[in-house]
């Protein structure tokens, strides 16, 4: 069975294809075309955190794809009660044709990986959040090109979505400088398992020159929300600027996987300025979920 938990449960080719197959899907779906491959299939959606663009992109892509979705809440299910994860990936994956999970521990996903009988995505958790990177991918090959061999600075918290682009420097092939607070580091044995050139910094315009893409998060994620003003105080230097993009290679791209907080991780002038390509990245979640979920279909 294949699952999508992590970049790396694909290869770099299959990555490749798949953002081709994103960027096509994209022109399909702007001339108006009906394509419903997966025309009576379910998609089973796990949420036990907040979400605007993953819940929308992914029940978007199955309507759009002539199925459907359930969306699951803790509060409603037995998840919620503490029914077994095991138990409930039995039962789950019996009537649906795809899972769709967003939660806290990796441990999670894995395990209901383990007992489902249909393809598991992860659509988030405490230590990545892989497919917003193939959203983010497919932004980066429609302003610029290929990303291999380009330099990507991460700046601000090493969280779910500064250890996905660590994935991706290994899968796309690009080089990764990584900006963070001393306490707010990547998990080591991830930096350290990446077979490409990750290097960290504390000194955020240091990371910044000569790069080709900027990317930040916010500095608090969700679990996290109580330790929101220890965080302000720590990522005070860490705010991406125009005057840090200024130090960035003159046809960098911003990116952030939203949403933002302006005037904390990055001022109002980046984000909305015409370097950023937030809104690309938002909307391609759901073309590259539809190449995702194709893929799935016809490689399980
Ligand atoms: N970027 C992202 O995953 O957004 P949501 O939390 O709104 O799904
Ligand atoms: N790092 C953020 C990403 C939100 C899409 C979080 O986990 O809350």
């Amino acid at each position: 069975m294949r699952h999508f938990l992590t970049l790396k449960d694909l290869s770099p080719a299959e990555l490749e294809q798949l953002i081709a197959r994103a960027i096509a899907l994209k022109a399909m779906h702007r001339n108006g075309e009906t394509y419903e491959p997966l025309k009576n299939k379910v998609l089973g959606m796990i949420f036990e955190k907040s979400s605007t663009r993953t819940r929308v992109s992914f029940e978007s892509a199955m309507l759009q794809f002539g199925g459907g979705s359930i969306f699951l809440s803790p509060n409603d299910t037995q998840l919620g009660r503490g029914e077994p994860i095991e138990d409930s990936a039995r039962v789950i994956s019996s009537m649906v044709d795809v899972v769709m999970i967003r939660t806290f521990e990796h441990d999670k996903v894995e395990q209901f990986a383990r007992y489902s009988s249909v393809p598991v995505i992860n659509a988030l958790t405490d230590d990545y959040h892989p497919c917003q990177l193939l959203a983010d991918m497919q932004a980066y090959v429609e302003h610029r090109g290929s990303i291999k061999g380009k330099t990507v600075t991460w700046v601000g918290d090493g969280n779910n979505m500064c250890h996905s682009y660590i994935n991706a420097a290994e899968q796309f092939g690009f080089d990764l400088n990584i900006a963070t607070p001393a306490d707010y580091k990547p998990n080591q044995d991830i930096v350290n398992n990446a077979k490409a050139k990750i290097t960290l910094f504390n000194n955020v315009n240091d990371a910044v020159t000569n790069s080709d893409l900027i990317v930040t998060d916010v500095w608090a994620s969700m679990g996290q929300e109580e330790e929101q003003k220890k965080r302000e105080i720590a990522f005070a230097d860490f705010q991406v600027t125009e005057q840090l993009m200024g130090l960035a290679n003159h046809d960098a791209l911003f990116m952030h996987c939203l949403p933002a907080h302006r005037g904390e991780e990055v001022s109002a002038g980046v984000i909305d300025g015409g370097q950023s390509v937030v809104w690309d990245e938002a909307e391609n979640r759901l073309h590259a979920q539809k190449a995702l979920l194709e893929f799935l279909n016809a490689n399980n």
